[in-house]
């Protein structure tokens, strides 16, 4: 019945972008007013995000969190723009909401200034995979795209209803791509700036043994494939944060 063997109604029914990709595009209402995306951020990364509904708790705390770290995201040269399947008032309502009445952790008085899309429609929202049947049909799973100045995606997360994110994890991801892309590197499990980063293995026969035999002195390999170099958090800060 469906053109694509092995795939259900609901993998056919909504695709899902890839790693790579160009992000689709789309025109969209916030509540900072009209945007065309990417186009609007071209030049700027861009972390899109959804959340399933305004008015709950779980997303309240995401919302409360992301926004109170939306400065350090500028700073990396990072805009914000969130989306559910809300419509514009009921997110004017709750954002107002959790300005004047929201206390949790530290946090109060807490205002958020990025865009949150209004997408009754669905029509963002299943454009990129962000409704996943198996979930919820009528609420958007929590999904993160994390887009580069040129408007590919770079990296994809999905969470769950019940699973609120890791705010610091986004942002660790984040400066780990703007790193490897400045640096030409790759970053492993856990990296921060600071830590010592890993480059392409070797290449050729001839490069392997040189490597094993350490005629590359800035080089730390613990096999021919698997060597590492460092770069100070220093150079990270004031190649990729400009600080
Ligand atoms: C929440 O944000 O609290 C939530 C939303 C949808 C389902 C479960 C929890």
């Amino acid at each position: 019945m469906y053109q694509m063997e092995n795939l259900n109604e609901n993998q056919v029914a909504y695709p899902m972008p890839r790693i790579g990709d160009a992000a689709p595009e789309f025109q969209a209402v916030t509540t900072q007013g009209n945007i065309n995306f990417p186009a609007d951020y071209k030049g700027n990364w861009v972390i899109l995000f959804s959340h399933p509904a305004d008015f709950t708790p779980v997303c309240t705390s995401e919302f409360m969190t992301f926004a109170t770290m939306e400065e350090k995201f500028a700073e990396a040269n990072c805009k914000l723009v969130g989306l559910s399947v809300d419509g514009l008032y009921s997110h004017i309502a709750w954002l107002l909401t959790i300005k004047e009445k929201i206390e949790y952790r530290d946090m109060k008085n807490v205002e958020v200034k990025f865009p949150l899309i209004e997408d009754i429609s669905m029509n963002v929202a299943k454009k990129y995979g962000m409704i996943q049947p198996g979930e919820s049909s009528t609420q958007a799973v929590r999904a993160v795209f994390i887009i580069d100045p040129k408007g590919v995606i770079r990296t994809i997360i999905y969470y769950p209803l019940s699973l609120g994110r890791n705010f610091d994890e986004l942002y660790r991801a984040l400066v780990a791509l703007q790193a490897a892309d400045a640096f030409g590197v790759a970053t492993p499990a856990d990296w921060r700036p600071g830590d010592d980063v890993i480059i392409s293995p070797a290449g050729s026969c001839g490069k392997a043994k040189d490597r094993m035999e350490g005629k590359e002195e800035e080089l730390d390999c613990k096999d021919w494939f698997f060597c590492t170099k460092k770069i100070s958090k220093e150079e990270v800060l004031e190649k990729v944060l400009k600080k």
